[in-house]
């Protein structure tokens, strides 16, 4: 038995649409073999396979992050723009590959435009100079006669792409990472590069690289680049073996987005910072099968993982206020919810939970009080500061401006019971017919594959509800998403 209870009066935040944002990396067949196949009856004249295309839109994703991860740490930009077949081929560095640089800057914008989404690129701060910095930043938005916004238009682009996002490089912290750097040195470096790129376009919004979020390298970061940047990077995978562990560990997330919230208001006040700066927490995702890059990081998700999605989607809700956007790493077959093969492909388990709130989610993010049966992770010595024990049931309720829409997203994580559950709505529930999507399956190992590509997935039943508060049974293991109507009419 479980119960929930809101009051439409007690706003949490705003909710900013980016936090469904997506991360495209050149590692394995993200880009080639992923969204970029060329020569493939499925795909375009462009190169983009419209089925993988078409499973994208199904996320609803207003931002996509490009070409990095590790990988921007070892890549030119200028290798790849131009016509293709003069384009160099490189050693890859990061995941020991090769890149034929078919896929750059110009075919980047355009799958963005392509799919409705903002481009975020991240910039190189291994091998890259200054110099390539600002150069990116005029070859995308310069408008003046001035040699990179001449090659973008001779490239045959004369409009300029207006990138309003870019990242002050990629984990720089990590001894994996081409260059990497001591914070101290890192803020130095990215202070140089951070003005280069606002006097190019004053406009763009930069992003500073942070670790876990409370981690002494962004306290140092976060004081040193406060007043350069908008955001603040946070980069946290999570995910284990165990059932339990993994859906209770996006509040491990939360928690690394309460202590940078309270850290950048520490920041703010210190310095005296008026412009926004909020968290972008730029990868995020279960991950921790495939972690070798021979493996090319092909995670295959289970039920357990989809819910543990759900889990992070509530966080970011809760948190939102904090959060300028979240990215989840990545979008096709590396870590990722759409799964190809040369001829078709499937949506992971994890595609579900993300496609129904993108879609369901309203803008204004709502307390919830929750009262359920809680677990104690097993062998877990709780100490103090930590978290748990956990609450079987996750929630997260977002109305719109005009109060006659709720979505209420929860989660029952029990691998066996079905949680019956009392939703109570101060304002009231108006008696309606309401449509509830259910993301479930067998049991919590169940995957998805190619011939099998529904065994998780939306399950979409109708409840009468008679006013009142409402009382459903959520079935064990299950992501439900209601979408009430709050008026009368
Ligand atoms: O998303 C996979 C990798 O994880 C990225 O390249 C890197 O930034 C992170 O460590
Ligand atoms: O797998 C290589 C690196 O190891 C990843 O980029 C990072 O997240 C991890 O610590």
């Amino acid at each position: 038995m479980a119960r929930v209870r809101i009051d439409l009066d007690r706003v949490a935040g705003h909710v900013d649409r980016r936090i469904f944002g997506g991360f495209i990396e050149h590692l394995g067949r993200c880009i080639y073999g992923g969204i970029f196949d060329e020569g493939s009856p499925l795909s375009d004249a462009r190169g983009f396979r419209t089925d993988v295309m078409q499973a994208v839109e199904g996320l609803n994703i207003p931002i996509l992050r490009w070409p990095g991860g590790n990988f921007v740490s070892g890549y030119d930009w200028t290798d790849g723009i131009g016509p293709q077949d003069q384009r160099p081929r490189r050693p890859e560095l990061a995941w020991h590959s090769v890149e034929s640089n078919r896929f750059g800057t110009d075919e980047f914008i355009e799958y963005c435009r392509a799919i409705g989404a903002q481009p975020y690129i991240c910039v190189n701060m291994g091998t890259g100079t200054m110099d390539q910095a600002r150069a990116w930043v005029e070859y995308c938005n310069g408008t003046g006669d001035t040699y990179w916004a001449n090659q973008r238009r001779a490239n045959g682009h004369d409009e300029p792409y207006n990138v309003r996002y870019w990242g002050l490089g990629n984990e720089m912290y990590g001894a994996w990472q081409i260059g990497a750097l001591a914070a101290e040195d890192y803020v130095k470096k990215a202070i140089e590069f951070a003005k280069v790129m606002i006097w190019t376009d004053p406009s763009i919004e930069l992003v500073g690289c942070g670790l876990s979020g409370w981690s002494e390298w962004d306290w140092t970061v976060l004081n040193g680049l406060a007043k350069h940047v908008r955001y603040h990077s946070i980069h946290i995978y999570t995910g284990s073996e165990d059932h339990y562990e993994t859906v209770f560990s996006p509040h491990k997330a939360e928690r690394a987005i309460r202590l940078c919230a309270a850290m950048i208001e520490r920041v703010r006040y210190d310095q005296g910072i008026e412009h926004d700066l909020t968290i972008a927490y730029d990868e995020w995702n279960v991950w921790f099968r495939q972690r070798a890059a021979a493996s090319r990081l092909e995670e295959r998700y289970t039920l357990t993982d989809a819910l543990t999605i759900a889990g992070y989607l509530n966080a970011f809700i809760r948190q939102c206020e904090a959060l300028g956007m979240a990215n989840q790493a990545q979008l096709v077959n590396v870590i990722a919810p759409i799964f190809t093969s040369p001829d078709g492909l499937f949506k992971q388990t994890i595609y579900y939970p993300f496609a129904l709130l993108a879609a369901a989610i309203q803008p204004v993010a709502l307390n919830t009080w929750v009262d359920s049966p809680t677990h104690v992770l097993s062998g877990d010595t709780i100490r103090p500061g930590d978290e748990g024990p956990y609450d079987l049931l996750d929630v997260s309720a977002t109305r719109d401006e005009a109060r006659e829409r709720l979505t209420l997203s929860l989660v029952n994580r029990s691998a066996i019971d079905d949680l019956e559950t009392t939703i109570d709505v101060l304002q009231g529930i108006p008696a309606q017919q309401i449509e509830l999507n259910d993301v479930t399956g067998p049991d919590v190992s169940a995957t998805n594959d190619i011939t099998h590509p529904d065994t998780v997935t939306i399950h979409t039943r109708t409840l009468t509800h008679n006013g009142g508060p409402l009382t459903l049974t959520i079935p064990a293991h299950t992501h439900q998403v209601l979408q009430l109507r709050l008026s009368e009419d």
